[in-house]
């Protein structure tokens, strides 16, 4: 690219300075650069499922397109979608949600987006997971909040310290924000936690953003979602959408679930954004709730097995250790046993061995000591990136 030079400074609002950002595009982008170059990496950097989005609902979006929706659609989501995500979340989070409780918008993330927008002002204070993902403190940040985070530890298997959690509540905090499964560390919060969690709130007026975008790759137990507790309903935001369950990450499509004021709010801010949400993949985001389920099951059976392996390879490199994650597709490996930081570490291992994985504090200072590597690629890439970093901790360490 050639360099332009421009007369006029580039003068940005301050909030930009308070932006944070989602690495791994940005390694994603270093290491597409490097495979230009000829070099051969193995992708574990990014958080999407490696499998195509099942036919029936390809084929329904393709239909849709040849039945003309290629039009505006309502800003807060087309009705028979609406409807449908109101049974789905009825069903599956054992609350009875109404479809005007319920946003569409494009992607889960927009809702984190919207939601403190709508929710946060300046000096608030928001409680949220660390390691997590990193936008909930990004946008924290930029519409001039308090992040204040949660430490998440490996010896409680990443689930959060619901005391530690009830000792930073103070009167300015307005929402907490809760993940299960969780990004990056494949971490769930049990139960007993979510109900603890809720009484630990009481009576407060504090709002929860509960991101349940994993919620189907739970490997075992039933996931609990804190919206079901009694009292609990109007408090929650509940996160949910199609790219991880599905495989439709680039389809754009996700929703939130929550009181029916809150939505009236939610959908002005749609319609001050993006207008609606693209009217054809709505019309298959239907079928992809009411129709054949069997592909979601078996890619969470598949996540599974590879994480496993992925973990009991990783154990027996020197300066690693794992855990089994309990759901979604990440392991959260502890590399502090090779002395590296996880940054230069992450780096090294791009450069030197070829392998792209995430530094854990890509996803907030107390990741530091981990990467994080996603396990959607297929065995055959997963069982060569454990030899390249087997090889290359031969090497260095
Ligand atoms: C915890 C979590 N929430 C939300 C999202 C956003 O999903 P979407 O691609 O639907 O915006 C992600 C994506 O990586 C995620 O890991």
């Amino acid at each position: 690219m050639t360099e332009q030079v421009l007369e006029h400074e580039l003068v940005l609002a301050r909030r930009m300075s308070r932006l944070g950002t989602e690495t791994a595009f940005e390694v994603l982008a270093k290491a597409k650069a490097l495979e230009r170059q000829g070099k051969n990496i193995i992708h574990l950097e990014i958080g999407e499922p490696d499998f195509d989005t099942p036919p029936n609902i390809v084929e329904a979006a393709v239909d849709a397109l040849h039945k003309g929706w290629t039009h505006y659609g309502p800003s807060a989501g087309q009705p028979e979608l609406r409807q449908t995500i109101a049974e789905y979340v009825s069903r599956t989070r054992g609350v009875s949600v109404a479809p005007e409780e319920v946003v569409v918008v494009p992607g889960g993330k927009p809702i984190m987006f919207f939601a403190m927008l709508a929710l946060i002002d300046e000096g608030d204070e928001v409680i949220y997971p660390n390691p997590g993902f990193p936008i909930y403190e990004s946008m924290i940040n930029y519409v001039g909040g308090t992040a204040v985070p949660i430490p998440l530890r490996e010896d409680r298997d990443f689930a959060m310290d619901v005391d530690e959690m009830a000792a930073l509540i103070t009167d300015r905090t307005k929402l907490i924000i809760l993940n299960s499964p969780q990004n990056p560390t494949g971490g769930i919060l049990p139960r007993a936690d979510v109900e603890k969690t809720a009484k630990v709130i009481g009576n407060r007026n504090i709002m929860v953003l509960s991101d349940e975008i994993y919620q189907r790759l739970q490997f075992e137990g039933e996931p609990f979602s804190i919206m079901s507790i009694p009292g609990m309903k109007e408090r929650t935001i509940l996160l949910d959408g199609f790219s991880k369950t599905y495989a439709m990450t680039g389809w754009r499509m996700g929703y939130g679930v929550m009181r029916a004021d809150l939505a009236a709010h939610i959908t002005r801010l749609m319609t001050n954004s993006n207008s609606c949400t693209a009217s054809f993949t709505q019309i298959a985001g239907i079928e992809a709730l009411r129709g054949d389920q069997s592909a979601v099951d078996k890619m969470r059976g598949e996540f599974e097995r590879r994480s496993r392996a992925f973990v009991d390879g990783l154990n027996k490199i020197k300066g690693f250790s794992a855990r089994m994650p309990k759901g979604a597709f990440y392991v959260f490996a502890n590399c502090t046993g090779t002395g590296w930081e996880s940054k230069r570490l992450a780096d090294a291992l791009l450069d030197e061995a070829g392998v792209a994985a995430l530094s854990g504090t890509s996803f907030g200072k107390h990741g530091e000591g981990f990467l994080r590597f996603s396990v959607a690629n297929s065995m055959e890439n997963l069982m060569e990136a454990l030899r390249r970093i087997d090889a290359w901790t031969k090497k260095n360490l």
